[in-house]
C-alpha cells in the first residue's frame, strides 16, 4: 500500500492511457497497492459524459486484461476513483477549475501528473500547472518518450519542464527498465558471487541486445516515419539496457548511485561518425512478406508514399574502458521480424585449454541468456557430461529460470512497477536529464553520418530477421546472432 496520493493523467482517453497506464492502475487495485482515498483523474480535450467514458475504459481493460485476470473484480471500486476532465491545456481557462477545485481540497496529498501527450504539448502542460497553482511540493511529473527528436530538441523539452520542476521530481519513463527481467539483472550482478568475477573483457566474447518486433506501424505513421528505429528504440530503450549490463556496481541500488554508473557507460561509449557507420551499423526497411502464414503488406505500402525512415537498426558498438575492452556490443531492433524476442545475450569466452580428448566432443563456450520477452527468463547453458553414457562424452546443457513457468499467476506489468515508483518517489528505474543528453549525443552522429553517406535502408522480408547486412555483421567476426534460426521459431529460450 501506498501513501495517498491524486494521480493526473494527461492524455486521459489515449492510447498509452487506456492500452498501459489504466490497465496498470487497475492492476495495483487488485494487487491492493491503492490506498482508498486515492483518485485517478483523467484529461481529455474533448470527452462525452463522464459514465460513457467510463464505459469506454472498462472495454478497454477488458480487452487488455491477460486470461485470469477480471475486469469486474474490481471495477466497482476502481472506476469510482476516476473522473474524466475535458480540457485544452493550451487555455487558461475555467475548464481547469475541474482539476484545480478537487486537487487543491487535498494539498497535503503526493501528486503525479503524467503527460501522455506529444512533447509540443508539455510546456504548456507545465505552465497552466503552475499558473493554476497546482504544483506543489509534493508533485512529480511524469515525462513520456520520445523525449525530442534530438539532442537540441531534447534538451529543449528538458529545459522547459525544469523551469517548472527539479531534477529529481522529474521521472522520465522507460518502460523497458520496468521489465521483471531486468530487475533480474540487476539481482543476477549485484547479488550473486558468480557472475560479477567474470563481468569483463577477459572472460566475455561479446554482447548481443536484441529487441525484434513482429507488429509493424500499428497506425502510428506519422510519428514513426518522423523517428525511425534509431530514436524509437535504441536511443532510449537499448542504451538503457545496455547501461544496466555495462555499469559498475552502484555503491546502493539507489537512484543517484545507479544513475552516476549509468552515465558513465554512455560517457564510454565509442562515437560511430563519417564512414564508420557503413562498417559498424545496417539500417533496414521492410517489404512485403509472410508472417504466421499471411502475407503483409511492406513498410512503404503501409504509409502510402516514398520514405527512407529505417524499421531495423543493427549496431555494432564498443565501450571504451577497462571492463569492457574489446568487447563488442551488437545491438538489434526492428519492426515486423520473424519473432517478438528481446534478449540480452552475455557469450562467455572459449576455455583456454581443453583438458578432454576429442572424443568428448566440441567444448562450447558459456551462454548467459536474459530474456525479457515473450517468455521471461534467464538460461545459463554449461557443459555437462551426456548421461547414460559410459564414455565421457560431453554436451551442452541449459540451466533455466523460467519465470513465466516458475511464478505462473505472476502477470508481470511493466507499467504497473513503475507507477508504483513514482508514486513511491523512487527514481532509481528513470533516467536522469543527462543520461536522455548523452543518449543523443551518441545516437546524432550516427544519423548524420546516414544522411552525410547516404545509407541507403536495406530491404528485408516481413517475417525475416532483417536485412542479410545483419547477419553479415556478426559473420565478419566469425559470430552470429543468437536467436536467429528459422527453426528456432517458438522455441523456449
Ligand atoms: C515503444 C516504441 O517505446 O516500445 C514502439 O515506441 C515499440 O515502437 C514498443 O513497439 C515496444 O514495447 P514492447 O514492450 O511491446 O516491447
Amino acid at each position: 500500500m501506498t501513501q495517498d496520493f491524486d494521480i493526473v493523467i494527461f492524455g486521459g482517453l489515449g492510447d498509452l492511457s487506456l492500452r498501459k497506464l489504466l490497465p496498470a492502475l487497475y492492476r495495483s487495485e487488485v494487487a491492493g497497492h491503492l490506498p482508498e482515498s486515492a483518485r485517478i483523474f483523467l484529461t481529455a480535450r474533448s470527452a462525452e459524459v463522464e459514465e460513457l467514458e467510463k464505459a469506454k475504459i472498462h472495454d478497454w481493460l477488458h480487452n487488455q486484461l491477460k486470461d485470469g485476470e477480471s475486469a469486474e473484480s474490481h471495477w466497482q471500486v476502481f472506476s469510482k476513483r476516476i473522473s474524466v476532465v475535458a480540457l485544452d491545456v493550451t487555455q487558461a481557462d475555467q475548464a481547469w477549475e475541474q482539476l484545480a477545485n478537487p486537487l487543491s481540497e487535498c494539498p497535503e496529498r503526493d501528486r503525479v501528473f503524467y503527460l501522455a501527450m506529444p512533447p509540443s504539448l508539455y510546456g504548456a502542460t507545465c505552465e497552466q500547472l503552475s499558473g493554476f497553482g497546482l504544483i506543489s511540493d509534493n508533485s512529480r511529473v511524469v515525462l513520456e518518450k520520445p523525449l525530442g527528436y534530438d539532442r537540441e530538441s531534447a534538451d529543449e523539452i528538458n529545459a522547459l519542464v525544469a523551469q517548472y520542476f527539479p531534477e529529481d521530481h522529474i521521472f522520465r519513463i522507460d518502460h523497458y527498465l520496468g521489465k521483471e527481467t531486468v530487475q533480474n539483472l540487476l539481482a543476477l550482478r549485484f547479488a550473486n558471487i558468480l557472475f560479477e568475477p567474470l563481468w569483463n573483457g577477459k572472460y566475455i566474447d561479446h554482447v548481443q541486445i536484441s529487441l525484434s518486433e513482429e507488429v509493424g506501424l500499428e497506425g502510428r505513421t506519422a510519428f514513426y516515419d518522423q523517428a525511425g528505429a534509431m530514436r524509437d528504440m535504441i536511443q532510449n530503450h537499448l542504451l538503457q539496457l545496455l547501461c544496466l549490463v555495462a555499469m559498475e556496481p552502484p555503491h546502493k541500488m539507489q537512484a543517484d548511485s545507479i544513475r552516476t554508473e549509468k552515465l558513465k557507460v554512455l560517457q564510454a561509449m565509442r562515437p560511430i561518425t563519417g564512414y564508420e557507420v557503413q562498417s559498424h551499423t545496417v539500417r533496414g526497411q521492410y517489404v512485403e512478406g509472410m508472417m504466421k502464414g499471411e502475407s503483409v503488406p511492406g513498410y512503404l505500402d503501409e504509409l502510402g508514399r516514398d520514405s527512407q525512415t529505417e524499421t531495423f537498426v543493427a549496431i555494432k558498438a564498443h565501450i571504451d574502458n577497462w571492463r569492457w575492452s574489446g568487447v563488442p556490443f551488437y545491438f538489434r531492433t526492428g519492426k515486423r521480424l520473424r519473432q517478438r524476442c528481446a534478449e540480452i545475450v552475455i557469450q562467455f569466452k572459449p576455455l583456454s585449454h581443453n583438458v578432454f580428448d576429442n572424443s568428448t566432443g566440441h567444448l562450447s563456450a558459456n551462454r548467459l541468456v536474459m530474456r525479457l520477452q515473450p517468455d521471461e527468463g534467464i538460461q545459463l547453458t554449461v557443459m555437462a557430461k551426456e548421461l547414460n553414457q559410459f564414455d565421457m562424452r560431453l554436451q551442452q546443457v541449459p540451466l533455466n529460470l523460467n519465470f513465466a513457468e516458475t511464478f505462473s499467476n505472476i502477470h508481470s506489468d511493466a507499467y504497473q512497477r513503475l507507477l508504483l515508483n513514482v508514486i513511491q518517489n523512487d527514481l532509481s528505474l528513470f533516467a536522469h536529464r543527462d543520461e536522455a543528453d548523452l543518449a543523443w549525443a551518441w545516437v546524432d552522429p550516427i544519423i548524420s553520418a546516414w544522411k552525410e553517406c547516404g545509407t541507403p535502408v536495406q530491404a528485408y522480408e516481413a517475417g525475416s530477421w532483417g536485412p542479410d547486412a545483419s547477419a553479415a555483421l556478426l559473420h565478419s567476426d566469425k559470430r552470429a546472432w543468437h536467436n536467429n534460426g528459422g527453426s528456432q521459431r517458438g522455441r523456449k529460450l
